[in-house]
C-alpha cells in the first residue's frame, strides 16, 4: 500500500505558506488516492529533539541502546526513523531559513539517519538505500532566488535537500520542488511562482 509522510518543517503554525501548499497537496492527492495511508509529522508543533551527548553515547556504542537515558535517546530517534522509512511518498512543506532548511528539519535528519537505514558504508565507499522513494517539497523564500536574480548563487535549500536525497539513493527525477519566491517583499510573494504552485498543485496532485 502506499504511505504518504506529511512533514511540515515550518514554526509559523499561523499562516504559514508552505503549511498551506504542503496541505492542500495532501488534501487534493488524497481525494484520488483513497486507499493510501496517510502519516504526519509536524516538525513545528513537535520538534524533533536536539542531538545530545547521550544520544552520541548511543551511536558509539550498541550496547547502552536498550536501557537507562541513552536508551531513550536512542528509542527516541529510532521511533522518528521507523515512522519514516515506512513512508514510500513524502510531501514537505519548508521555508528557507539563513539560505537553507530550518533547523526544525536539520534536527530531524539527524534523528533519522541511521547507518544502514538511509545509507550504507563499506569498503566501496556510500550507497544510500532511499531509491524508490519520491518526495515533494513545497518551499517558500522571503527573497528572490530565481535564475538571474542577485540572491540565485545564495540559494543552498535547494540544493543541500536535492544532494542530500541523492546521496540517499533517491534519484533526481524523484525529487520535485514548487517554490514561491519574494514571500516578504512589500509586494507580497512573486505573482508568477503563486500561480504556478497553486495550479501546479493542483497538476501534481493527479499525476504524483
Ligand atoms: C529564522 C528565519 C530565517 C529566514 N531566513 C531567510 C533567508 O535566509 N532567506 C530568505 O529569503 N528568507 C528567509 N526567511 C523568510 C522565510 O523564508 C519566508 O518568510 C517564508 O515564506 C517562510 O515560510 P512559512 O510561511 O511557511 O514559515 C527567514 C525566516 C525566518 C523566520
Amino acid at each position: 500500500m502506499t504511505c504518504l509522510l506529511h512533514i511540515d518543517a515550518s514554526v509559523d503554525l499561523d499562516g504559514s505558506n508552505t503549511r498551506r501548499l504542503s496541505a492542500r497537496f495532501v488534501d487534493l492527492w488524497k481525494e484520488r488516492n483513497p486507499g493510501a495511508k496517510i502519516l504526519r509529522r509536524d516538525l513545528g508543533r513537535d520538534p524533533a529533539p536536539p542531538l545530545t551527548h547521550t544520544f552520541a553515547k548511543a551511536v558509539k556504542d550498541p550496547e547502552l541502546r536498550a536501557t537507562g537515558d541513552t536508551g531513550a535517546a536512542w528509542a527516541a530517534s529510532e521511533a522518528l526513523s521507523d515512522e519514516f522509512l515506512a513512508a514510500d511518498r513524502y510531501v514537505v512543506g519548508m521555508p528557507m531559513h539563513i539560505l537553507t532548511v530550518p533547523s526544525t528539519f536539520k534536527a530531524y535528519v539527524e534523528q533519522i539517519f541511521h547507518e544502514e537505514r538511509v545509507f550504507r558504508m563499506d569498503e566501496t565507499g556510500f550507497s544510500g538505500l532511499l531509491g524508490g522513494r519520491k518526495f515533494l517539497f513545497f518551499l517558500s523564500k522571503g527573497a528572490d532566488y530565481r535564475p538571474g536574480a542577485p540572491l540565485e548563487d545564495f540559494d543552498m535549500l535547494e540544493p543541500y535537500l536535492l544532494k542530500l536525497l541523492t546521496f540517499c539513493g533517491v534519484s533526481e527525477e524523484d525529487i520535485g520542488f514548487v517554490a514561491v519566491n519574494n514571500a516578504l517583499s512589500p509586494e507580497g510573494p512573486d505573482e508568477d511562482d503563486q500561480n504556478r504552485a497553486r495550479d501546479g498543485i493542483a497538476e501534481l496532485a493527479e499525476i504524483w
